[in-house]
């Protein structure tokens, strides 16, 4: 079983961007704490992180085997991703998730619905198999077992 994490725009500055809201882990400790979660489950976990949507959704595409370089095969079982803002923008990255048939998690690290009006409204979660807001970056570690769950019982 394979896992792909996903963080969009602005996620790299973890650690140091507004660390009132988003707490002081860095991306790359969130993302090595992912990788041995994982592998504690004996699954594997690659991340991804880009500040451009259409890389977003290529790396979405290659995931699913599309694109240059594709055999069409399925590389990835879940993904779970962080979109940052791109969650209250993009029908693109919405297309894409849902072009590809691959069951997604959607993670926030802070309460989006305590927040500004404008990130109530996602154009992801009606087609995420789940949505998590509001625990802090152990929102990705919730995520990552709940999907090891899921995979070992075969879904
Ligand atoms: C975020 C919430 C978004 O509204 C914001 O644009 C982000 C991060 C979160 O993890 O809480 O960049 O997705």
């Amino acid at each position: 079983g394979s896992i792909l994490i996903i963080n969009g725009p602005n996620l790299n500055l973890l650690g140091t961007r507004e660390p009132a809201i988003y707490g002081s882990e860095t991306l790359s400790d969130v993302e090595s704490s992912a990788k041995s979660l994982a592998s504690s489950h004996g699954l594997t976990l690659e991340t991804f992180q880009s500040n451009h949507e259409g890389h977003i959704i290529d790396r979405i595409h290659q995931a699913a085997g599309f694109g240059p370089n594709g055999d069409g095969k399925k590389h990835v079982d879940w993904i779970i991703i962080n979109p940052g803002a791109l969650t209250h923008t993009s029908v693109g990255l919405r297309d894409a998730l849902t072009g590809v048939s691959i069951p997604f998690v959607e993670c926030h690290i802070s309460n989006v619905h305590a927040r500004e009006e404008f990130r109530h409204k996602s154009f992801l979660s009606d087609k995420a198999v789940a949505v998590i807001a509001g625990l802090g970056t152990f929102g990705y570690t919730a995520a990552v077992d709940f999907v090891a769950k899921k995979i070992k019982a075969g879904k």
